[in-house]
């Protein structure tokens, strides 16, 4: 079953088409990086009006790419939560526009599933039930996912997320957006052991996490040693950060896969992509003798491959919406209502 897939969460424009939730015929994806460099991070009206803008291309070179017209694709999926209200729109009402001239079923895909399900694309033999770290640009959550369509928060944040602690150091230590990427670039040759951070813990809860004071000493240090004239290395600084906050996501998984009895670990999102936390969720794995996964880097930040991938599974659970389909700016994992 082909399915035709459309993502506008944040800022990047994309369209696939996915056989049978595993298998990638095309994935299109229109990046609007160049537009919000200048401004340090994403701007949602010009993320809006560049969707506009990009979709019906990208939905058209999809299908071209795929080899597809319209009459071989079986349903439309689309993200219609969590996201950008504004940019989440354009792909929603080009979705029910699609599904209303053509009569495909409309099948609404919550954004961090998908980010889940871009696995199910990289380990074609990846099945539910397993734990997945899901950590992007607005998100840390550690969930047990119990079936392809059933979900359990077991961690979140309590403040910040991991990618939005990424971004924030790397801004203010001068690094161009999208910041993640580029910390991670930096810091590949830094000593992690050079600069102190703190490691918060949240009170009463193993498996919770809280960013927020570990993001403001960084910001506070780089500020100090501005004022003061300072030099800051910056791969030994970004080395040491993304280890203090890698730290906490390894030591709160620890706890769940000891708590669960978990023997599969999934890592999703924008943040899996970075080679510190994957090289330490290896050796986390390693020492407590369970399976990690982790999507191929092309599929760890948004597209609209891991959103067919969703989709595939949400239809054939009876998933589908009508032409009221909306889109949500927040919308919780485990109770994704549409
Ligand atoms: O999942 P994603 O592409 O978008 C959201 O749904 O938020 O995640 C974006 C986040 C950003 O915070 C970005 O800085 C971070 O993922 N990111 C990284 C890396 N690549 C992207 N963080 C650390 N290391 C990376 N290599
Ligand atoms: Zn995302």
């Amino acid at each position: 079953m082909k399915i035709l897939a459309i993502e506008s969460s944040c800022d990047e424009t994309a369209a696939a088409v996915v056989e049978d939730g595993r298998k990638v015929l095309s994935s299109i994806i229109a990046s609007q990086v160049d537009a919000h460099i200048v401004y340090g991070g994403v701007v949602p009206e010009i993320a809006s009006r560049m969707h506009a803008e990009a979709i019906s291309g990208v939905v058209n070179q999809a299908l071209e790419k795929a080899e597809c017209t319209i009459d071989d694709i079986e349903a439309v999926a689309v993200t219609y939560a969590p996201g950008l209200i504004g940019a989440l729109l354009i792909g929603v009402n080009f979705a029910k526009g699609l599904s209303l001239s053509s009569g495909l079923p409309l099948v609404p895909v919550h954004h961090l599933r998908s980010h889940i399900a871009a696995n199910y694309i990289t380990h074609p033999e990846l099945e539910p039930p397993f734990l997945s770290l899901v950590v992007s640009g607005g998100h840390s959550h550690i969930v047990n996912v119990k079936s392809y369509t059933e979900f359990e928060i077991i961690g979140r944040t309590m403040d910040d997320a991991a990618g939005e602690c990424m971004d924030k150091a790397a801004r203010a230590l001068g690094l161009p957006y999208p910041g993640g990427l580029n910390l991670d670039r930096e810091a590949k040759n830094g000593n992690p052991k050079a600069y102190k951070f703190p490691r918060p813990k949240v009170d009463g809860s193993e498996m919770n996490f809280s960013f927020s004071g570990l993001k403001t000493s960084a910001v506070n240090a780089i500020h100090n040693a501005k004022q003061k004239g300072e030099e800051i290395n910056i791969a030994d600084f970004g080395a040491s950060y993304i280890h203090a906050v890698v730290g906490c996501l390894t030591a709160n998984m620890k706890k769940a896969i000891e708590k669960t009895g978990a023997k599969k670990i999934v890592l999703a999102g924008g943040v899996s992509a970075n080679s510190v936390l994957r090289s330490e969720f290896e050796n986390l794995c390693r020492e407590m003798n369970v399976e990690l996964y982790y999507p191929e880097l092309k599929l760890c930040g948004d597209n609209a491959a891991m959103v067919g991938a969703q989709g595939y599974f949400e239809y054939i659970s009876g998933r589908k919406a009508d032409l009221n389909l909306n889109a949500y700016a927040t919308m919780p994992i485990d109770k994704a209502d549409f």
